[in-house]
C-alpha cells in the first residue's frame, strides 16, 4: 500500500466512523450575530474600563479588510495592536473614523458604546440583514454575493478616493495530497475585493518558497495559511464545499 492510499484509508475510516467535526476538532462556532465580534482587552480592564466591543460584520458592510488591516495598523490578532486612548483621540486606530464626523467620537457620552464588555452589542442591527444572501456558517451571510448583488459596497480605501486594486484574478487549484480528496480552489478575485496583496504576500503565502505543499488542514486549523481569516472572520472551515467544491 502506498503512503497515499494508506492515508485515504484512515481518512475514510475516521470520517465515516466519527464524523468530520470530531476528526478535525473544528473550533466551536459563535452565533451568527456574534461571529467575528471581538472583545479587545489588552489594557482596558487594568485601567478600570470594560473591554471594548468590536464587530467585524457591522464594519465590513462599509469598509473592506484592507482599510483597517493595511491602511490602518490593526493586526489580524485580537489584543495584538497597541491601541491607546490617547492615540485614538489623536485620530489614530479607531479614532481614524471615530472622530465625531465619520462616526461617533471619543467623548464622555460615547465611552460606553465601545467600553461595554458586550460581545453581542449591536445585535439589533444584525436583524436588518435578514434579506442578505445566505451561507451555511459563520455570520450565515454570503459576503461575496452581498457585494455582487450591490447590497453593500465596502470602501477599499479611506486615504485615496481614486484607489483601484491591481487587477489580478488568477484562480489557483490547490491539489490535496490525499487521493479521493477533491482539490481546494483559491480565487484571487474574491479576495482582492477585500484585501491588499500584502495582507497575504509574503507573510502568509510566500510565492517564491511555494508554500502550497504545507497547506494541510492541520495547519489551517491552527490558524495558519487559510486559517488566518477562515476561522474567525471570513466564512469558517466548517464550510468545506466553498473551498473544495466537489466534496460530497
Ligand atoms: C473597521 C476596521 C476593521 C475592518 C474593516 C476589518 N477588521 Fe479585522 N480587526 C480589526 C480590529 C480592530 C481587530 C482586533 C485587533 C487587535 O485587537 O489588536 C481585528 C482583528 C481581526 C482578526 C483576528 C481575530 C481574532 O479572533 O483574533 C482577523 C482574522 C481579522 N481581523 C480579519 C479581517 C478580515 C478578513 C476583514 C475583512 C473581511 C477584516 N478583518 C476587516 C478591525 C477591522
Ligand atoms: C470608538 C471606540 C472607543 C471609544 C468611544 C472610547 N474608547 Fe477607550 N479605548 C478604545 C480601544 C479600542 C482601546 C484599547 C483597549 C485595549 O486594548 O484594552 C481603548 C483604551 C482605553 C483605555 C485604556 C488605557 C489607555 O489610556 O489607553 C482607557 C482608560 C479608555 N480607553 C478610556 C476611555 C474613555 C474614558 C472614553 C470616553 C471618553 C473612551 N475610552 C472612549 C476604544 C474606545
Ligand atoms: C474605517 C472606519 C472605522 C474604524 C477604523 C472603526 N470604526 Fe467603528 N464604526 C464606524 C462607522 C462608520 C460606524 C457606524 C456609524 C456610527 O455609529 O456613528 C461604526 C460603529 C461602531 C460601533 C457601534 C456599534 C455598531 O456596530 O454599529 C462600535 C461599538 C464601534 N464602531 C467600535 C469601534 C472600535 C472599538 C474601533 C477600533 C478598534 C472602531 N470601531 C474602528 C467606522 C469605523
Ligand atoms: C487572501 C490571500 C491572498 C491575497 C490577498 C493575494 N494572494 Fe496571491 N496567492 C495566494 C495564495 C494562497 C497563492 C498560492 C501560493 C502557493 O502556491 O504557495 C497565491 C499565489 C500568487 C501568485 C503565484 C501564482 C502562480 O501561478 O503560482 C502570484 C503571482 C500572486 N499570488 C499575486 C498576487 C497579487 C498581485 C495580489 C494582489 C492583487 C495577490 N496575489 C493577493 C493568496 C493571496
Ligand atoms: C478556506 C478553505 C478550506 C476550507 C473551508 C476547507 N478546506 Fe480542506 N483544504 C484546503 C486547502 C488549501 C487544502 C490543501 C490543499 C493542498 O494540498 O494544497 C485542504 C486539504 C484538505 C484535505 C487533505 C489533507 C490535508 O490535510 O491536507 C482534506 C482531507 C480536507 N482538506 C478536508 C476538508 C474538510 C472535511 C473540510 C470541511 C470540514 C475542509 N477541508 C474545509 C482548504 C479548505
Ligand atoms: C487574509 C484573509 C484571508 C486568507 C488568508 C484567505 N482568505 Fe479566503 N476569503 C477571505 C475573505 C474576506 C473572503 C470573502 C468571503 C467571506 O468573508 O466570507 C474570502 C473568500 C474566499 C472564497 C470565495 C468563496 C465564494 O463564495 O466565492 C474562497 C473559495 C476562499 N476564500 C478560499 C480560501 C483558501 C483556499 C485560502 C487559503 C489558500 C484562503 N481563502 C485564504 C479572506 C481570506
Amino acid at each position: 500500500m502506498t503512503r497515499k492510499t494508506l492515508y485515504t484509508f484512515f481518512f475514510l475510516l475516521l470520517f465515516t466512523g466519527t464524523g468530520q467535526s470530531a476528526y478535525w476538532r473544528l473550533p466551536p462556532l459563535a452565533a451568527p450575530k456574534e461571529y467575528g465580534n471581538l472583545l479587545i482587552n489588552r489594557t482596558s480592564k487594568t485601567h478600570g474600563q470594560k473591554p471594548v466591543t468590536f464587530s467585524h460584520w457591522s464594519h465590513r458592510m462599509q469598509y473592506a479588510c484592507r482599510v483597517c488591516h493595511f491602511e490602518l495598523p490593526f493586526e489580524m490578532q485580537v489584543n495584538a495592536t497597541e491601541i491607546t486612548e490617547e492615540a485614538n483621540r489623536k485620530g489614530e486606530f479607531c479614532g481614524a473614523c471615530h472622530n465625531g464626523k465619520t462616526a461617533f467620537g471619543h467623548t464622555d457620552k460615547n465611552c460606553k458604546k465601545c467600553h461595554n464588555g458586550d460581545r453581542s452589542y449591536g445585535k439589533k442591527k444584525f436583524k436588518k440583514l435578514a434579506k442578505f444572501p445566505k451561507s451555511k456558517f459563520g455570520n450565515k451571510i454570503n459576503w461575496v454575493k452581498a457585494v455582487k448583488q450591490g447590497r453593500i459596497n465596502p470602501k477599499l480605501s479611506i486615504l485615496d478616493e481614486s484607489y483601484t486594486p491591481m487587477p489580478y484574478n488568477k484562480l489557483l487549484k490547490l491539489e490535496a495530497e490525499w487521493s479521493m480528496i477533491p482539490d481546494a480552489f483559491f480565487p484571487h478575485e474574491a479576495h482582492n475585493r477585500w484585501l491588499d496583496c500584502s495582507n497575504c504576500h509574503p507573510d502568509i503565502f510566500n510565492i517564491k518558497k511555494k508554500t502550497t505543499k504545507h497547506f494541510a488542514m492541520k495547519y489551517i486549523l491552527e490558524g495558519r495559511f487559510c486559517g488566518v481569516c477562515h476561522i474567525d472572520v471570513a466564512f469558517p472551515i466548517d464550510d468545506c464545499r466553498r473551498c473544495h467544491p466537489d466534496m460530497k
